[in-house]
C-alpha cells in the first residue's frame, strides 16, 4: 500500500506519562516546574531531533514521504505538505480523508481542510465542500489568492470552480455501501440527542466528573481517531482526518489538516480541521500542531492553538499534546461522552512539530500513531497516550 517503513515502533508507557505529567505540574497553562523529588522527565522521540522534519497522522506514512522529497528540492513547504496530503485524499479506501470519504447522514460527502504558513502567519480553510476531491488544494488558494481566511458550502465550491478544480461524485459505492447499512440501522449513533442525553447537559453543568458514570449509548467511538473502525459492528465510523505539519532547515513551517468529518454528521456540521487553532494551527516564532478525532472536544479547548502555548511556555512537543489531552479529559463531563470510570468515551490525537524540529504526538487512548519523516527516514511511531484499557 504505502511506503511504510514500520520497523521502528516506539512504546511509551503509561507510568511514563505519568511521571511525564507530574514532572511537568500540568494545571491550567502552567509552565513545566521541577518537582521536588520528581523524577527527571523522560526523554521522548522526537525530542532531539533537530529539522527539516515532517509530521503527519498515521494514515500519512506516504504524505510524509512525498512533502519531505519536495522540501528536499526546494519546494515552499506549504505545497509539499498539501501535494502530500494529496495522496490520501485521491484514495478511495481511505473513507476519512477526500474521495471515498464517508458521508453525512443524508449521504453527500462534504470535505472540510485548512492550511497554516507560519512565516506570514496566515492562514486558508474551507468547509462543507462538495464534490472536490482537494480540499487542502482549495483551502491554500483561498489564503493565497483572497482576503478570507474561510470560506464553506456553495460559496467555497463556487470558490474550487473558479479556480479551475473539477466537481465528479465523491460518494464510491463501499462508502454509500456504509451509508446504506448506517441508514438500516438509523437511530444508532445518531447525531441527534436523546431525552436523556439533553437532561444530563442541565444536570451537570459544572459539577465535578463522577466516577461509575452511566456507560456510554451505544458508542462503538472508543479509542480510535484515525481511519475507520468496525468495532461490534458491520457499520463503519471514523472522525479520521490527515493532519500534517512539516519544519525546513531554515525554520520555515507549514500546518495542514484535511478530512470528510464525522461520519453521518448533520448536513452543514464543520469539525475541527477547517478551524485555525483547532485542527492545526503554526507559527514560526514557536512550532506547528494539528488534531484528529473528536473534533467538538478539539475545538472546546483550542487544541492546535493550546499544544503551541504549551511549546511555547517550554514543554516538549509530546508534553505539550499531553497537557492539551488532559485539559480535554478533565473538561469532558456529559454522561453519554464518558465510560464507567468517568474517562473520555472517544479518542483524539494530537501532533506536535517545534520550530526546531523537535516533534511528538499523544491520544486519549492507547493505540494512536504518527508519521514522520526527519529527513534520514521516514517511520510510524505509537503515539503517547492518557489512557489504556
Ligand atoms: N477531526 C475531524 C472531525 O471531527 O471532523
Amino acid at each position: 500500500m504505502s511506503p511504510i517503513d514500520r520497523r521502528t515502533f516506539v512504546s511509551m508507557t503509561t507510568a511514563a506519562t505519568a511521571a511525564s505529567l507530574a514532572g511537568a505540574s500540568l494545571g491550567a497553562g502552567s509552565a513545566p516546574v521541577a518537582q521536588p523529588g520528581a523524577n527527571p522527565r523522560p526523554a521522548r522521540a522526537g525530542d532531539d531531533h533537530r529539522c527539516p522534519c515532517v509530521i503527519s497522522s498515521g494514515n500519512g506514512a506516504r504524505t510524509t514521504a512525498k512533502a519531505m522529497d519536495l522540501i528536499a528540492a526546494g519546494t515552499h513547504p506549504l505545497d509539499a505538505i498539501v501535494e502530500g496530503t494529496k495522496i490520501v485524499e485521491d484514495d478511495p479506501s481511505d473513507m476519512s480523508v477526500g474521495l471515498g470519504g464517508l458521508p453525512n447522514e443524508e449521504g453527500v460527502v462534504q470535505l472540510d481542510a485548512s492550511v497554516m504558513d507560519g512565516m506570514l502567519h496566515r492562514a486558508g480553510s474551507v468547509g462543507s465542500l462538495e464534490n472536490i476531491k482537494n480540499p487542502a488544494a482549495v483551502a491554500l488558494l483561498v489564503m493565497r489568492r483572497t482576503d478570507h481566511v474561510m470560506l464553506v458550502g456553495p460559496g467555497a465550491l463556487k470558490f474550487a470552480l473558479r479556480m479551475g478544480f473539477k466537481e465528479e461524485n465523491l460518494l464510491t459505492d463501499a462508502a454509500r455501501e456504509a451509508w446504506l447499512k448506517w441508514r438500516g440501522n438509523l437511530g444508532r449513533d445518531d447525531k441527534w440527542l436523546n431525552d436523556d442525553e439533553r437532561e444530563d447537559l442541565g444536570q451537570r453543568k459544572s459539577g465535578p466528573r463522577a466516577e461509575g458514570s452511566a456507560a456510554p449509548r451505544s458508542s462503538p467511538h472508543d479509542a480510535r481517531a484515525g481511519g475507520p473502525v468496525i468495532p461490534d459492528s458491520t457499520i463503519p465510523f471514523t472522525w479520521g482526518t490527515i493532519h500534517t505539519s512539516a519544519v525546513t532547515s531554515t525554520g520555515h513551517l507549514a500546518a495542514c489538516t484535511s478530512t470528510s468529518g464525522l461520519s453521518w454528521k448533520l448536513p452543514g456540521r464543520l469539525g475541527d480541521s477547517p478551524i485555525v487553532g483547532a485542527g492545526m494551527y503554526c507559527d514560526n516564532a514557536i512550532g506547528s500542531a494539528g488534531a484528529t478525532g473528536r473534533g467538538e472536544a478539539v475545538i472546546q479547548v483550542c487544541g492546535a492553538f493550546s499544544v503551541v502555548e504549551h511549546m511555547d511556555r517550554g514543554l516538549s512537543p509530546t508534553e505539550a499534546c499531553l497537557a492539551v489531552l488532559k485539559r480535554m479529559a478533565d473538561r469532558t463531563r456529559e454522561k453519554r461522552l464518558l465510560d464507567d470510570k468517568g474517562r473520555p468515551n472517544f479518542n483524539v490525537t494530537m501532533y506536535a512539530l517545534r520550530k526546531d524540529g523537535a516533534y511528538g504526538s499523544a491520544s486519549l487512548w492507547k493505540g494512536g500513531s504518527f508519521a514522520v519523516h526527519d529527513g534520514k527516514e521516514n517511520r510510524v511511531l505509537e503515539s503517547a497516550w492518557l489512557f489504556e484499557k
